[in-house]
């Protein structure tokens, strides 16, 4: 039996179970001034930091026809992807028929370029010219077959009006830590 253990007729309040408890909770609910020393001693805030996606015009509604993909760059320049009205509905799709939908175009394997591999017949982005690696645009750019592990990042989307916006990303840019980075 552990020694920590509330012991029969015991006051359970009185354990070294619910005092470890008690101080911690105590340390989290301190307010917001509290900190946390970190193994090496440098203090650190408690609060999450959240990350904030440039809010960026991309296309005009009225400037896509079904199956012909625009090249983009979302968030920044340095990011290639496509923007593309695929003609039947998908997930994360936006304007009447929930179809249109952008990705980065960057393979999650290892990088290779795939501007220029979208199949109308499949809705898929590839084969990768690399290792063949094909994405489904349809369902949030999961892996059909092929070496990548990750979907394909895919841009959150608004509409005002006929003007389609990045509002952010889901699913990191390949080769970067950070898709802001
Ligand atoms: S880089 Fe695309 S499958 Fe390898």
């Amino acid at each position: 039996m552990r020694n920590d253990m509330p012991k029969s007729g015991a006051s359970q309040n009185e354990t070294t179970f619910d005092r470890i408890c008690v101080k911690r909770r105590d340390v989290l609910l301190a307010g917001g001034a509290t900190v946390l020393l970190t193994v090496a001693g440098f203090p650190r805030p408690l609060w999450a930091s959240t990350v904030g996606y440039p809010r960026k015009m991309l296309a005009r509604v009225s400037d896509l026809q079904a199956d012909d993909p625009i090249s983009i760059a979302y968030p920044d320049e340095e990011s290639p992807c496509m923007l593309i009205k695929l003609g039947v509905p998908a997930g994360g799709g936006i304007g009447k028929d929930d179809d249109i939908v952008a990705f980065s175009t960057l393979c999650t394997h290892m990088g290779a370029v795939m501007d220029g591999t979208y199949s109308a017949k499949h809705k898929c982005l590839g084969p990768c010219p690399l290792h063949l690696t094909r994405f489904d645009l349809t369902r949030h750019g999961i892996i059909v077959v092929g070496h990548a592990t990750e979907s394909l990042p895919q841009i959150l989307l608004e509409i005002e009006g006929d003007n389609i916006f990045g509002v952010g990303m889901i699913g990191l840019i390949y080769g970067r830590a950070s898709n802001l980075g």
